[in-house]
C-alpha cells in the first residue's frame, strides 16, 4: 500500500508515493500559474490548485506503475496563508485565491498598527501586523465583491487556507477543516488556547462563520469522494502546512533543532517544544505540528518572503539565466562579489524587518558588473536573509542555532550551501531527500494511519547527504554581512 504526500506549492504542486518504508516509488510534478494583476499583487486559480492536485497524483501513480486503489492514506501540505473564499452551496470561489507574498493590505495593516493593535496582535497570535497573513486578505476579499459581506454574515461562504479549499474540494465539500498548524498562519487562531481567537475575528473583521473547525496535524478526516478523486475513496490522513512539514520531515522533533527550506520563500523554523515562547518584536511563533491526542508544539520562525522567487525573475523576467542550477556556476565564476548586493525585496521583506514597503534592490554596480555578479548577489542575498534571520533568533530569543537542516530546491545549489554555512559560521546539513515538504505530510498520514511506527523510525529514515562547514574568516564574513546590512537599509520604505 502507499501513501501519497501531496505538496501544493507556490510554484507547483509536487506528489511524492511513499511506500511502507518511507521510500519514495513514485512522483509527479505540475506547475501552477501565478498573475500579478497589479504591482504588488499576487494571485492564483483555486480551481486550478484543485485539479493539479488530482493530475500530479494521477501522474505519481502512472510513474509508478501502481492504481488509485493502491493508496492507503492521503497527506496534504501545502502554501500556507494564501487565502481563498468560496461559496458553501456551490463551492464555487468567490475571487482568484489571493496568495501569501500579496501586498495589498499593506493599508490596513498600517492602520491596525498606528492604533496600537500590534503587540496584542503579536501576544495572542504569535504574528506580526503584515499582510503576508490571511486575516486581511479574506476581510479585503469580503469587502471587495459584491455581496460577499451579506452571504457571509447568512453563513453562505467558507474561508480557508490552500489546505481547507483542497480537503473541500477532494471530499466533495463534506469537510471544512484546517489543522493546527495552518491556522496560526491566519491572525485569527489563539495560538496559547489552540483555538479561533474571537478577539481577532472582531479587529479584523472576518466572521466566525466563515471559518473551518481545527484539527490536529495528522488524523484521518475524510474520504475522498471518488467522483472528484480518480474513482477511488482514499482516507485524508495529515494536513500540515508546509513549512511545518519540512521540519517534521527533518525530523526536529527536540526543542532547539532548525531547518530552512529554499522554495519560493525561505522558512527558518527551530522548534521550541511544548511551552509557547515569550513574544518576540520580529519573528514568528507558530504551531510546529499537533499530533492527535498530544499538547501542541511550538516553533519560532524568520519567514524570509523572496529567495527562489528572485532566481525565478532572474530567469523569466530577466533572461540573465536559462535554468537556476546556472546560478552555481556564475556565482563560482567570480572571486568575490565586486561590492555588488541584491536585496530581493520583491514582495517587500520579511523577518526581521517587516516592511511591506521594501522594494527589490540592486546597488553597487559598475561598467564591469555582468551577469555573473548578478547571479552571484540573488545567492548571497539568500544567505544573508537566513543570517538575519538566524541572529534574530540568538539576539532577541536567545536560541542559538548550532546546525542548519537545509533542504529545498535551492538545496541542490553546492555553490549556496557552502555560502550559507561560511555566512553563518553554522554548520548546514542536507539530507538525502530535499523534497521535505511532501515527505513530512506523507510521514504524517502514515503515523495515523498506522503504516509508520514513530517518530523514532522516521528519525532513523533520514540521512544527510551533504555537510558543508564554515570555512571564511571572521573578517571577511562580518564585511560582507556589514555590506549587506547598508543595502538593505536602502531597500525600505521604498514603495510610497
Ligand atoms: O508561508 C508561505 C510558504 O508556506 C510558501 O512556501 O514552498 O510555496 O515557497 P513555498
Amino acid at each position: 500500500m502507499l501513501v501519497a504526500a501531496v505538496d501544493q506549492g507556490t510554484t507547483g504542486t509536487t506528489v511524492c508515493l511513499l511506500d511502507e518504508e518511507a521510500a519514495v516509488v513514485g512522483r509527479g510534478y505540475r506547475t501552477v500559474g501565478t498573475s500579478f494583476p497589479r504591482p504588488g499583487w499576487v494571485e492564483q486559480d483555486p480551481a486550478e490548485l484543485l485539479r493539479g492536485v488530482v493530475d500530479t497524483v494521477a501522474a505519481a501513480l502512472a510513474d509508478a506503475g501502481r492504481a488509485p486503489s493502491d493508496l492507503a492514506a492521503m497527506g496534504i501540505t501545502n502554501q500556507r496563508e494564501t487565502t481563498v473564499l468560496w461559496e458553501r452551496r456551490t463551492g464555487r470561489p468567490l475571487h482568484p485565491a489571493v496568495v501569501w507574498q500579496d501586498r495589498r493590505t499593506a493599508d490596513v495593516c498600517e492602520r491596525l498598527a498606528a492604533a496600537g493593535h500590534g503587540p496584542r496582535v503579536q501576544e495572542r497570535t504569535g504574528l506580526v501586523l503584515d499582510p503576508y497573513f490571511s486575516g486581511t486578505k479574506a476581510a479585503w476579499v469580503l469587502d471587495h465583491v459584491d455581496g460577499a459581506r451579506r452571504a457571509a454574515a447568512a453563513g453562505e461562504v467558507a474561508f480557508g487556507t490552500v489546505d481547507s479549499w483542497l480537503v473541500w474540494g477532494l471530499t466533495g465539500g463534506r469537510a471544512h477543516i484546517t489543522d493546527v498548524t495552518n491556522a496560526s498562519r491566519t491572525m485569527l487562531f489563539d495560538l496559547a488556547d489552540g483555538a479561533w481567537s474571537a478577539e481577532m475575528c472582531d479587529l479584523l473583521d472576518v466572521p466566525a462563520e466563515l471559518l473551518a473547525e481545527v484539527v490536529p496535524s495528522s488524523r484521518v478526516y475524510a474520504e475522498t469522494d471518488p467522483e472528484v478523486f480518480l474513482g477511488v475513496r482514499v482516507p485524508i490522513a495529515a494536513v500540515v502546512g508546509d513549512q511545518q512539514a519540512a521540519l517534521f520531515a527533518q525530523a526536529c522533533f527536540e526543542p532547539g533543532q532548525a531547518k530552512n527550506t529554499y522554495g519560493t520563500g525561505s522558512f527558518v523554523l527551530v522548534n521550541t517544544g511544548a511551552t509557547l515562547p515569550a513574544p518576540q518584536s520580529s519573528l514568528l511563533r507558530t504551531v510546529a505540528f499537533g499530533l492527535d491526542g498530544e499538547s501542541l508544539t511550538y516553533a519560532l520562525e524568520g519567514a524570509i518572503l523572496s529567495t527562489g522567487s528572485a532566481v525565478q525573475w532572474l530567469r523569466d523576467g530577466l533572461g540573465v539565466i536559462s535554468d537556476a542550477e546556472q546560478t552555481a556556476a556564475l556565482a563560482a565564476s567570480l572571486d568575490g562579489n565586486d561590492g555588488v548586493y541584491f536585496v530581493p525585496a520583491l514582495a517587500g521583506l520579511g523577518a526581521p524587518h517587516w516592511d511591506p514597503r521594501a522594494r527589490g534592490t540592486l546597488v553597487g554596480l559598475t561598467r564591469a558588473t555582468g551577469r555573473a555578479h548578478l547571479a552571484r548577489a540573488v545567492l548571497e542575498g539568500i544567505a544573508y536573509q537566513t543570517r538575519d534571520v538566524v541572529e534574530e533568533m540568538a539576539a532577541g530569543a536567545g536560541v542559538t542555532v548550532t546546525q542548519l537542516r537545509a533542504d529545498g530546491g535551492a538545496a541542490r545549489n553546492p555553490w549556496l550551501m557552502q555560502f550559507q554555512a561560511d555566512i553563518l559560521g553554522v554548520e548546514v546539513d542536507v539530507p538525502e531527500n530535499i523534497e521535505t515538504t511532501a515527505l513530512g505530510s506523507g510521514y504524517l498520514a502514515g503515523l495515523a494511519t498506522g503504516v509508520y511506527a514513530g517518530r523514532d523510525e522516521l528519525d532513523a529514515r533520514r540521512r544527510t547527504a551533504a555537510r558543508y562547514q564554515p570555512a571564511m574568516g571572521e573578517d571577511q564574513r562580518a564585511a560582507l554581512y556589514g555590506q549587506w546590512l547598508r543595502a538593505v537599509e536602502r531597500s525600505r520604505d521604498w514603495d510610497r
